[in-house]
């Protein structure tokens, strides 16, 4: 059987480590070129060598989303290579702050849209040229319940993953007449280094098990199939939508 994804070209950022890094595996598995973008080169490289090892293609791009002067050289280096892009999934992502929104002060405020907000506009704009010429693209971007309901303690990042659904979904009304679909996906609590201060506190994490219809906090592998199945061609049809991966916690 051909793999879903073969002769696609895909760029996941924040894809050294997580969920990200789960995705890029998944997608290079599936048969797609993976354009591997986050700021660390070495973390980076391991996850290319892996998909090497698997039989898969990798390369490697350093680059930090929130900067927009390192957007273009993403493209241009993934157009460089494999000439074409077909599949991008904005997934990197930043919170620096924790505690009541009265207390965030303006500069932290910015570097979570930069990272989390305008890093999916710029590299989604980025790519449309190419995604026009081809009449076909798919934009996945990691959204988080926190965008769909405010996350005590994380205000901020909760604006920027509400404006990102936001975000999806104007790009689907906009950009589907070049055969273009976005979609964003929602998960809830998953165990990666991000999400460690609410895993790691007792209280915090027995009340969010205690909110899921399933058992047991996720892992990335339990976010990557939702990313996955957006990314290929049997969710063709689907666009502008949140899929929610939060084991019912939202129920
Ligand atoms: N974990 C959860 O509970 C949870 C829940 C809902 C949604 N999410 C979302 O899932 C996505 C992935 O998070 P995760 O939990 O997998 O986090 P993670 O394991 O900490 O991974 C974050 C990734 O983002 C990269 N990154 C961070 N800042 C960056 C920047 N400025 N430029 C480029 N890359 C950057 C990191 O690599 P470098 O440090 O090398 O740059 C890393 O690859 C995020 O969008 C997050 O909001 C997570």
């Amino acid at each position: 059987m051909s793999k879903p994804l073969a002769d696609r070209v895909a760029i996941v950022t924040g894809a050294s480590r997580g969920i990200g890094k789960g995705v890029a595996l998944r997608l290079a598995a599936d048969g797609a070129k993976v354009v591997l973008a986050s700021r660390k080169a070495p973390a980076l490289q391991k996850v290319a060598d892996e998909i090497k090892a698997l039989g898969g293609e990798a390369l490697v791009v350093p680059t930090h989303v929130g900067q927009p002067d390192q957007i273009k050289p993403l493209v241009d280096q993934t157009l460089a290579a494999f000439g074409r892009i077909d599949i991008v999934v904005n997934n990197a992502a930043t919170n620096p702050i924790f505690g009541p929104i009265m207390f965030a002060d303006l500069p932290a405020v910015q570097k979570i849209m930069e990272v989390n907000l305008y890093s999916a506009f710029l590299l989604s704009k980025a790519c449309l040229e190419t995604m026009q010429k081809a009449k076909y693209g798919k934009i996945i971007n990691m959204a988080s319940m926190a965008g769909l309901h405010p996350s005590p303690g994380m205000g901020a990042y909760s604006i920027s993953k509400a404006a990102l659904i936001m975000l999806t979904k104007v790009m689907a009304a906009e950009w589907g007449v070049f055969g273009i679909r976005a979609n964003a996906v929602a998960p809830g609590l998953v165990k990666t280094d991000f999400s460690q201060v609410l895993w790691n506190t007792d209280d915090i994490l027995k009340a969010a098990l205690a909110k899921q219809a399933v058992a047991g906090l996720a892992e990335p592998q339990d976010i990557v199939g939702a990313a996955a199945w957006l990314a290929g061609p049997e969710s063709d049809f689907v666009t502008g939508h949140v899929l929610v991966v939060d084991g019912g916690s939202s129920i």
